[in-house]
């Protein structure tokens, strides 16, 4: 396929306008895996973000062993939860796509992650206030409009007094145009995951090199 983010706009764009913002992700997941095309956001490897938070509290107060439960939201095919699993945490992933799932699944069979198929937009009753580490990348601005703030607040729910968010997006100013899929997000909607009693803990706004270049937020939040 020539450019696979154009067919994930197009796919994005029929399904929201259809009324369903999230049918779209388990058709790309699926025809990539039929087509044997790469879907823009899998790259197989842990977010690079999620490396350097990892690493810079390895030592302090993260140290024991078992670092409590996990939260991977949006996992797609699984690197991060798999590297929670890795560095102690007990790690809950899931996705709202079947097929990336599956793929979980076969990629990491006796995995001690436990993959779900979930919709960040009705989570399961018993994940309010349930993890000590949340991590969320990519998520939020793949959604449209009113899904946004709720996907925001609705992760932000999940974390567990005194637990952490580790959130990562790409970033946008109020003043820019909304642009194309995946829809960075504004200040503003960044925080939409304090709502629910989070405090913002750590912004860092990197630009990537590129062409364009990419802005983004990589914001800790945590829970009193
Ligand atoms: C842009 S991808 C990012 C995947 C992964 N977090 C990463 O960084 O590579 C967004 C992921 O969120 C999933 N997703 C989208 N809406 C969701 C929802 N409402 N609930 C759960 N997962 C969702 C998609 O299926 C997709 O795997």
């Amino acid at each position: 396929m020539a450019d696979t983010r154009a067919h994930a706009g197009e796919l994005a764009r029929e399904a929201i306008a259809r009324g369903d913002v999230t049918g779209w992700f388990d058709t790309l997941y699926r025809e990539s895996e039929r087509d044997g095309f790469r879907i823009s956001w899998v790259d197989l490897a842990p977010n690079p973000y999620l490396v350097d938070w990892l690493a810079a509290h390895a030592s302090a107060e993260h140290a024991s062993a078992a670092r409590g439960r996990a939260l991977v939201v949006g996992c797609g095919y699984g690197d991060d939860a798999e590297l929670l699993a890795q560095r102690g945490f007990d790690v809950l992933a899931f996705d709202v796509s079947p097929a990336a799932v599956a793929r979980c699944h076969s990629r990491f069979p006796g995995s001690a992650v436990e993959y779900a198929v979930a919709d960040v937009l009705t989570p399961p009753a018993e994940w309010a206030g349930a993890f000590d580490f949340v991590f969320e990348a990519y998520t939020v601005q793949v959604l449209p409009g009113a899904a946004r703030r709720a996907c925001a607040r609705s992760i932000a729910a999940t974390v567990a007094p005194g637990g952490i968010l580790l959130a990562v997006a790409r970033s946008r100013r109020e003043e820019d145009a909304e642009g194309l899929m995946p829809w960075p997000l504004t200040r503003a909607e960044l925080d939409e995951f304090r709502a629910p009693g989070l405090a913002l803990a750590k912004l860092l706004e990197v630009v990537e090199p590129g062409d364009p270049p990419v802005p983004r937020f990589v914001a800790e939040f945590r829970r009193a």
